[in-house]
């Protein structure tokens, strides 16, 4: 039966990103250069984009990159995630002051699948950025656009439950229609607490192999909807070896043993990313 009162545009565009068949995602983070400059891995980002973009689900990037990093043949191929907010850079020690940097005019000219602004609660812009995010849903819902909430993390803040929980359920009251956080102790608890909004994990600083499928594994076996990792992919030896990696875990329900396998599989000419 057709349910009346489905936001079909919403619905139609949450099932781009997020699969209806296993509710996973494997959404690749390549916005670092919007605070970060010419970021290790990203520096030739066409490359990164041409060898990456057959193995994730979703890409998170900015209007920049869209327009010189992805060709033409390959747009449409990838739901995008576009990042609209920013306005610093890694000269200033405090990140928060960002504000909306994208119209949602521009994000659907784009055929983005969602947009995704950055709160950071407890900083001293804590306003300013749950503003942004409240002021960018009440524009892209009119559109059918789901918003994406990226809980960043301040140097001084703790990732632990209690402020990650915090920050997430703060997202979800604002109304975003996905949660990116940080894994953490507890974890479970936090995707049961902003439930049944979904959760995407951020990969943080590249760690290992290991250590990276091993927060991929923990987070889709707590309940996440999937992971959307950067520097842990693009910054790795074997690129291609771990996005099929984390491919296996988010869909596959791959153990971290047999990700590693997957990952090793690929090693033979592993090309590192500029
Ligand atoms: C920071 C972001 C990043 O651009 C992205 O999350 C970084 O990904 P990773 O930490 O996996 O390199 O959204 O708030």
């Amino acid at each position: 039966m057709v349910n009346a009162y489905l936001d079909a545009g919403i619905q139609s565009r949450m099932n781009r990103i997020i699969s209806p068949i296993d509710n996973r995602v494997v959404m690749l983070a390549i916005d670092h250069p919007y605070f970060q400059g010419p970021t290790t891995g990203l520096r030739d980002m066409s490359t990164t984009v041409k060898t990456l973009l057959p193995y994730c689900d979703c890409l998170m990037t900015t209007r920049g990159a869209v327009r010189s990093n992805i060709a033409p043949e390959d747009l449409g191929s990838k739901p995008i995630m576009l990042r609209v907010s920013g306005g610093n850079s890694v000269l200033f020690d405090d990140l928060s002051d960002e504000q909306v940097t994208v119209s949602i005019k521009e994000a659907i000219r784009m055929d983005a699948a969602g947009v995704a602004v950055s709160v950071f609660i407890g900083s001293a812009n804590q306003q300013r950025t749950i503003l942004n995010l409240t002021d960018m849903i009440n524009s892209a819902e009119e559109y059918g656009i789901p918003v994406l909430a990226v809980t960043a993390v301040g140097k001084d803040m703790a990732r632990d439950l209690r402020y990650l929980a915090l920050a997430s359920r703060i997202c979800q009251d604002a109304g975003a229609r996905i949660i990116k956080t940080y894994y953490c102790d507890e974890f479970p608890k936090l995707v049961e607490w902003v439930a049944p909004t979904a959760v995407v994990v951020a990969g943080g600083k590249y760690s290992s192999p290991p250590d990276a499928l091993e927060m991929a594994y923990n987070s889709v076996q707590a309940g996440a909807a999937g992971v959307d990792f950067g520097r842990n992919i693009f910054q790795d030896d074997n690129p291609v070896g771990m996005i099929r990696a984390i491919g296996a875990i988010v869909h596959e329900d791959h153990t971290v043993r047999e990700a590693l396998e997957v990952y090793s599989s690929c090693l033979p000419g592993a090309r590192k990313l500029d």
